[in-house]
């Protein structure tokens, strides 16, 4: 069963920049032509949404790379949803690898974060993905289901919910899961939520792959049947690669 919803492509900058570097990067995507059918969104680093929001043009929505899990207040060095939403920001990124294996964030809290989220009508790029050593000891569906049953239990709708598929090995590794591989896990994934949630929810819900996606890449990958769009980090730093891989979706589109 094939996905149904728009293809997606989001760009995460994490650590990355300065005002000056984001500022051409801003005026290359501005200047890209970019395939109408397509969501794109960008996640610049908290400190540059301001900048970006107004430069960047209407096409483009904005992401954060994180977000506090509940109400803001005295909690150091946290950003709110109020915030975002405040900032312009229209969605957030949540379980990304990196806030679950460099900071140590679990599957109850990510979830718990995603409900906050949802409910004050952000839209959450819910990540998941398995480390190497989990897909060698054969466990990567069994830790994918874990880390989608967290947010399953926690949030109240899919509705604005875009799963990314980010096996960890090749998160910035510049090895890339075969189209194969990852076609392989989103039909898995997509099969959970069709058991799990529903059937509606399993077509309707993007199931997006990451994990040093490229120019050079994202056509094979976009024509998996199950692989809705993606997840770029380092690739999402240059404006020109960046709308070659949004607009992948013309080989989704010959493909189908
Ligand atoms: P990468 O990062 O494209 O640099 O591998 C992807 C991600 O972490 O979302």
């Amino acid at each position: 069963m094939a996905g149904t919803g728009t293809f997606f492509v989001g760009g995460n900058w994490k650590c990355n920049g300065t005002k000056e570097s984001i500022t051409k990067l801003v005026s290359d995507l501005n200047n890209a032509k970019l395939e109408s059918d397509v969501d794109v969104v960008v996640a610049p680093p908290f400190v540059y949404i301001d900048q970006v929001k107004s430069s960047l043009n209407g096409r483009i929505e904005i992401a954060a790379q994180n977000s506090w899990v509940s109400k803001g207040g005295a909690f150091t060095g946290e950003i709110s949803v109020e915030q975002l939403k405040d900032t312009g920001c229209k969605w957030v990124i949540l379980g990304h690898s990196e806030r679950r294996h460099v900071i140590g964030e679990d599957n109850q809290f990510i979830g718990k974060k995603a409900a906050y989220a949802l409910g004050q009508g952000l839209g959450v790029i819910a990540c998941i993905g398995e480390l190497l050593e989990e897909r060698e000891a054969g466990k990567t569906f069994d830790v994918c289901y874990q880390q989608l049953k967290a947010f399953a239990d926690a949030v109240p709708s899919w509705d604005n919910i875009v799963i990314a598929y980010e096996p960890v090995w090749a998160i910035g590794t510049g090895v890339v899961a075969t189209p194969v591989q990852a076609q392989e896990v989103h039909v898995a994934v997509r099969d959970w939520l069709k058991n799990n949630v529903s059937a509606e929810v399993a077509s309707k819900t993007r199931i997006i792959y990451g994990g040093s996606v490229n120019g050079g890449n994202c056509a094979e990958l976009a024509k998996q049947e199950d692989i809705d769009g993606f997840l770029v980090g380092g690739a999402s730093l240059k404006g020109p690669e960046f709308a070659t891989i949004v607009n992948s979706v013309t080989t989704k589109k010959v493909a189908a």
